[in-house]
């Protein structure tokens, strides 16, 4: 396959790609642009599942058959926003892990055969990648950086090294969570206290009406050497504190304003301690913190993380809430950068359910 542009001189040439995403409950197409050195989304399409609302989280099989549902009508919208034809770009690409399987095939299929048709190279990107490299499209900023990941799946602190589009060899995992991902617990306390799905903007705006302080819930792993989270023991203590009185609308905002303090001062303290670590890593600060993932839409969690980043004279990176949660601009990019170094793959790349972001690094059996 040809570079796209010469490898020695990356990202200076102009490309257009095309990016589909599909791990989860989102089906999503977008056009991503590189011109000069500038990053530009051309479209972003997103639809996300409302099917799920009723079992209070994502049932694979559903959420397989909407993807096959929407996914060829995304593209064409977001070739169509983009005021491009298949022949204008330059390359496709989809998720092709980790996420759910059924999923994970809707859109690297499509992938595959649009670039069948159109002869187009195709690459798979890896959405952890995807959410890692968004600053560089959204603010132009290359690595190194100190990425916080907090999504419905994951919730990881990474350093994030070297030329952009090369995670899988220079990234570098601090901390994962010990049990549930931060979104799945904001989901489940939603879902505890008789909330809609998805809990966390529910969570978030019941908390607004609520003090904090009339319940007393843990913290969890503040203080601990290693940068890891853990929340099942919150969720825990939430449910406790739920059953122990009648849950009147006063009762369910209290609840959230805590449940939403503790997992604030929870995950405040744990980025604390990856910037000492990744400090003594690189043997120099973090330039930036960057926050990707549903849960950084999250208003409380973003002044708590701005706080942190002032007092450390660190730069403090939050892309559009559009470019946190789930969408293709992302893929687009990651995909881009990749497809620009001369990378793509054949038809008969196979997805991956799970794929950890450092590879190499990743322990046996950790979740991805
Ligand atoms: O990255 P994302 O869109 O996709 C998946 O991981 O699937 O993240 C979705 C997660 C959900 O768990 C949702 O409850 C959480 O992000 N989320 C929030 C907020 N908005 C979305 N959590 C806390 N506060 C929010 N405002
Ligand atoms: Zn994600």
């Amino acid at each position: 396959m040809m570079p796209l542009i010469d490898p020695q001189n990356w990202r200076v040439q102009n490309w257009r790609v095309l990016g589909i995403e599909t791990s989860c409950d989102e089906t999503a197409a977008a056009v991503v642009a590189c011109e000069g050195d500038e990053g530009r989304t051309l479209s972003n399409i997103v639809r996300s599942q409302a099917e799920h609302g009723e079992y209070g989280g994502v049932v694979p099989e559903i959420a397989a058959r909407a993807h096959v549902e929407v996914v060829d009508t995304l593209v064409a919208r977001a070739l169509d926003e983009a005021g491009l034809e298949l022949a204008d770009l330059d390359g496709i690409a989809a998720t092709s892990g980790p996420g759910l399987l059924g999923g994970l095939l809707v859109g690297v299929t499509a992938a595959k055969a649009l670039s069948f048709a159109s002869g187009l190279p195709f690459v798979g990107v890896n959405h952890l990648e995807g959410h890692a490299l968004t600053p560089g499209l959204t603010d132009g900023l290359a690595p190194p950086y100190l990425l916080l990941l907090v999504s419905g799946g994951h919730t990881q602190t990474v350093i994030v090294r070297g030329e952009a589009g090369d995670c899988e060899r220079q990234c570098e995992r601090l901390g994962t969570t010990l049990d549930d991902a931060l979104g799945e617990a904001f989901d489940k306390a939603a879902k505890l206290l008789g909330l809609g799905y998805p809990g966390g903007p529910e969570v978030e705006a019941w908390a607004a009406r609520g003090d904090a302080d009339a319940v007393s819930l843990p913290r969890p792993m503040v203080g601990r050497p290693a940068p890891d989270f853990s929340f099942s023991g919150l969720k825990t203590a939430l449910r406790q504190a739920a059953h122990a009185t009648e849950l009147t609308d006063a009762r369910v905002a209290d609840l959230c304003a805590a449940f939403q303090a503790s997992v604030t001062a929870s995950l405040t303290d744990r980025v604390g301690r990856a910037l000492e670590l990744y400090e003594a890593r690189e043997g120099a600060p973090a330039p930036a913190l960057v926050v990707a993932g549903g849960v950084a839409a999250n208003e409380a969690i973003r002044a708590s993380l701005t706080g942190l980043c002032a007092a450390r004279n660190i730069r403090f990176i939050a892309p559009p809430a559009a470019l946190c949660g789930d969408n293709a601009a992302m893929i687009a990019w990651a995909g881009g950068l990749r497809l620009a170094r001369g990378e793509a793959h054949g038809l008969d790349l196979a997805p991956r359910a799970r794929w950890p972001l450092d590879e190499a690094a990743a322990k046996p059996g950790a979740k991805a």
